[in-house]
């Protein structure tokens, strides 16, 4: 359902607003000074995430950024490279972050779907030596936002840390969507973070939650962790009243199933309209129209959509991106169809 001003926004899945529920439940959360662990809603939340997660322990952060920061600042030293896939969230959309606070830098490789393999990682460890900097950690992203949302197969991921720790690395997964990758897979969210030294997760995405993350690992991991927050200036105090939000997102989180049947909707509708720009098959919420075949262009669609209060957004400047999530539904996705319909009929070859 549309924003009550009539707008569909697509742009991402961090645009939802809290429900009423979960409005409800910040106005009456339980709180306390969170820097003296006194916050009953943090505490109880923390608790629920580590046993979601399968983890020890779990800390609430400010967000999808801090969660990641935090665990680079601790699994590296300054001098070190993180290995991860050149369009990482990490590398790319951090603001140089992990340089800026940790001291490091990045070893990246280029492929599709936020894949890498042992043989990459023996090959770029070798490379590694006396002059050359350590590549210390391993940085997984899933689902990978780039390649529009799809996910890292367990056994890539699997097989990808077994090696990396026969190297001597860490491993750190920025499961911003981890959500979207357990349910898309099948795959048990404590599977994905059984074989990791530290895992973030966003509630402020598909779960719709309107703030933070929770960065999780083993107890002295979140004990350590809980020092850089406050170094980051992190550290909140009645910060159950955004918890207590949290809490209500978490009841339902396996709702996102519907965001990813409502973008195979649309990808499905796009591709019939643009065969070979779109791929129909979504392996979660959100769907790239390429400029690449596309026979009206994609500036055009964007002007066009906003123009009927449908906001998307481009991730780069030949993609697209639709995403799809709590406060979008099939009347949204129609409305989409109706106006590349139209855009489609005006095209030259067809008057
Ligand atoms: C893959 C990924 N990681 C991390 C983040 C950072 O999350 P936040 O915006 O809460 O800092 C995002 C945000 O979009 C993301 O897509």
């Amino acid at each position: 359902m549309a924003f009550s001003d009539g707008q569909a926004d697509f742009r991402s899945d961090t645009v939802t607003r809290p429900t009423a529920a979960m409005r409800a439940a910040m106005a009456s959360a339980d709180v306390g000074d969170d820097v003296y662990g006194e916050d009953p809603t943090v505490n109880a939340l923390e608790e629920r995430v580590a046993g979601l997660l399968g983890v020890e322990a779990a800390l609430y952060v400010t967000s999808g950024m801090m969660g990641n920061q935090i665990a680079i600042n601790l699994l590296t030293r300054p001098g070190d490279e993180i290995l991860c896939v050149e369009t990482a969230h990490v590398r790319n959309h951090e603001n140089g972050a992990a340089s800026a606070n940790s001291g490091v830098a990045f070893r990246t490789v280029t492929t599709s779907g936020g894949q890498i393999s042992p043989e990459t990682i023996a090959r770029l460890t070798a490379e590694s030596g006396y002059h050359l900097p350590s590549i210390t950690l391993l940085s997984w992203e899933n689902t990978h936002n780039y390649s529009g949302g799809t996910v890292v197969p367990f056994d890539v991921l699997v097989a990808g840390s077994e090696a990396a720790r026969s190297h001597g690395m860490r491993v750190h997964l920025d499961g911003a969507r981890l959500w979207n990758a357990a349910i898309a897979s099948g795959v048990d969210l404590a599977q994905w973070t059984g074989i990791t030294d530290s895992v973030q997760v966003c509630f402020s995405k598909g779960l719709g939650a309107p703030v933070g993350s929770a960065v999780c690992g083993s107890k002295d991991f979140v004990e350590a962790a809980r020092a850089v927050r406050h170094r980051l200036g992190g550290a909140m105090r009645q910060v159950g009243v955004l918890a207590a939000a949290v809490d209500v997102a978490l009841d339902e989180w396996e709702r996102i199933d519907g965001d990813h049947t409502l973008a195979r909707e649309l990808a499905v509708g796009l591709a019939e309209r643009f065969p070979l720009s779109v791929n129909p098959s979504p392996e979660t919420n959100m769907v790239l129209l390429h400029e690449q075949g596309c026979s009206v262009p994609l500036k055009t669609i964007e002007t066009a959509l906003g123009e009927a209060g449908v906001r998307v957004g481009f991730i780069s400047p030949t993609m697209l991106r639709f995403c799809t999530h709590r406060d979008v539904n099939s009347d949204d996705v129609r409305r989409v169809l109706g106006v590349v319909d139209m855009l489609v009929a005006d095209l030259p070859t067809n008057r």
